[in-house]
């Protein structure tokens, strides 16, 4: 319903009525029956209820939910985030853009996976280490064919992670590779003291050690990373990580099974049951949001059922997580073990003209209700969700930035990141919702989806998604156990589902600041125009 209709009609009607609209009566007059027509259309919009109970709460949201993806896949890494440090006129540091570098500061990411994906499966650290004119030149075969020089290596990759104040999430090579590579390469980047790969690093320049935390043993072994069953595996990761001394004498290393793929439950369940639970830290789970592997359809080119069936995938999400952590809790009830989202997002045919094997696509609305959607359901089982990482940041699916040369612009998705960021690290506060429905035809989905959470300087935060494509709806939140002295937000919102930034118009798609919602004691009611994503921050 446009709510703003009446009002929008005493404006046309203002050349005949210009005189009698100057009295203050009247102008008091037509702001009642607006305020009025508002709230009646609030009260006819289908409703939610939110109930946040804001003095309980138990866990953490991991900041490291918010990860990101970059493989050497199409752009992400070559023109996306690295540029070389000579021959061009794009301002870099050491090679890596300053303009991404400034973006993705403000995202605040908090880790970053690399080199892979399937390319990691075939990569050879060694490849990219010493005088960058002495590296061989591979052939990418996973992606697009194309020749790879190796000239951002684990050098460029970590000292980029500095520069970006983010955790490195090394993927290393299982399916081509051998465990000696990767017990040496953790020494290369781990040992501060005397051993012939901590030499070899200073050797090639840097004295001391970057310390990586985050592992992960192989890749989709399932599939590009070996074709392997789980039992195999899950003898593969013991063989593995037993050799994975961490060098630092923290004990702090963190090693990442290569998990199920969507409702691959078989892979979780053997993992749990065949790897000792000292041996495991993380279990990864990818998930994308495909209309149909063989039609994928446009990226921006979709119509109302295609969004339906896309959201629908994404917040089966919800459901995978639950079904995976329930396998978990059998075997590690104590929840030692991370659930780690390490591949998540949309995936639509490449936009047209560009290499199929690049990955390349627009970045709508739509995408900012799945990030939307998504981030909440990995906030409401930080329990268990520990760590994810959004495929893939730059130019390559759901991208959070989009460059070509010199120009950069930032997706709806970076939007709601950025929105989001918030929650880091914040506790998360139990949310009981009734929902409401988004129906299409004969098929329903749920319209709302929310978390809300509390930082560490006591500001709540709620984030709240309307994912129908035409209707607006209405949240009511009560706030338990909190006196609110002030409600601010921010929302976005636009036109329509396929509306994107372009090169043209960068700014197309922002979020603003949102006023569409009134407070009446401890509880808030939002209007949610369609397809909107709100963050509130609470005072109390
Ligand atoms: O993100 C693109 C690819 O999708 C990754 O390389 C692979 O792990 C997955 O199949």
């Amino acid at each position: 319903m446009n709510y703003l209709f009446p009002c929008s009609v005493f404006y046309l009607l203002d050349p005949i009525t210009s005189d009698i609209m100057r009295s203050t009566q009247t102008l008091s007059l037509i702001a009642l029956l607006c305020i009025f027509t508002l709230s009646l259309a609030a009260q006819n919009s289908p409703r939610g209820r939110a109930v946040i109970n804001a003095d309980l709460g138990k866990d953490t949201i991991s900041r490291h939910i918010y990860g990101h993806f970059s493989e050497h896949l199409g752009h992400c890494i070559y023109g996306g985030f690295y540029v070389g440090e000579g021959n061009t006129a794009i301002p870099n540091k050491n090679g890596v853009r300053t303009d991404v570098i400034e973006a993705l500061k403000e995202l605040k990411i908090p880790n970053l996976r690399w080199p892979g994906g399937c390319f990691a499966d075939t990569y050879h650290w060694k490849d990219g280490i010493g005088p960058k004119t002495e590296r061989p030149t591979i052939v990418n075969t996973w992606w697009g064919g194309v020749t790879e020089d190796n000239s951002f290596g684990t050098h460029d990759f970590l000292n980029m992670c500095e520069l970006l104040g983010t955790e490195p999430y090394l993927s290393a090579n299982v399916g081509s590779g051998t465990v000696q590579e990767l017990a040496e390469w953790i020494q290369y980047v781990n040992h501060d003291g005397v051993s012939p790969m901590a030499s070899l690093r200073r050797q090639n320049g840097r004295e001391k050690p970057w310390n990586v935390k985050y592992w992960g043993v192989g890749n989709e072994t399932w599939g590009c990373g070996g074709h392997m069953r789980p039992e195999y595996y899950a003898d593969i990761y013991r063989q593995y990580a037993t050799f994975m001394s961490d060098w630092t004498n923290t004990g702090r290393l963190f090693r990442i099974a290569s998990g199920a793929g969507s409702s691959n439950y078989n892979w979780t369940e053997v993992l749990m049951r065949d790897i000792p639970n000292r041996m495991l830290d993380g279990v990864a789970l990818h998930h994308y949001s495909v209309i149909d592997w063989n039609a994928k359809g446009s990226a921006t080119g979709f119509d109302e059922q295609q969004y339906f069936t896309i959201m629908k995938q994404a917040l089966q999400m919800d459901e995978l997580v639950q079904k995976h952590s329930t396998i978990m809790d059998k075997y590690d009830p104590g929840k030692r073990v991370a659930l780690v989202v390490d591949e998540w997002g949309g995936w639509y045919d490449v936009e047209p003209g560009t290499n199929p094997g690049f990955l390349y696509q627009q970045n709508t609305m739509r995408d900012a209700m799945i990030a939307a959607a998504t981030l909440n359901i990995f906030n409401n089982h930080c329990d268990r969700v520990r760590m994810a990482n959004l495929a893939q940041t730059i130019n390559v699916l759901q991208a959070v930035i989009l460059t070509d040369e010199e120009k950069m612009l930032l997706t709806p998705t970076y939007h709601v990141m950025k929105m989001y960021n918030v929650h880091q690290d914040a506790l998360l506060l139990p949310t009981e919702l009734q929902n409401c429905d988004y129906v299409l035809g004969d098929s329903e989905l749920p319209a709302l989806s929310v978390s809300a959470s509390r930082d560490d300087a006591g500001l709540v935060h709620i984030s709240v998604a309307n994912i129908d494509a035409k209707e607006t709806k209405t949240l009511s939140v009560e706030l338990r156990g909190l006196g609110i002295s002030s409600v601010e937000g921010q929302i976005l919102r636009s036109g329509k589902l396929q509306d994107h930034n372009t090169f043209e118009q960068p700014d197309k798609v922002h979020p603003t600041q949102y006023k569409q919602f009134k407070r009446s004691g401890s509880t808030i009611e939002m209007e949610l125009p369609p397809f909107s994503v709100v963050v509130l921050t609470v005072k109390s």
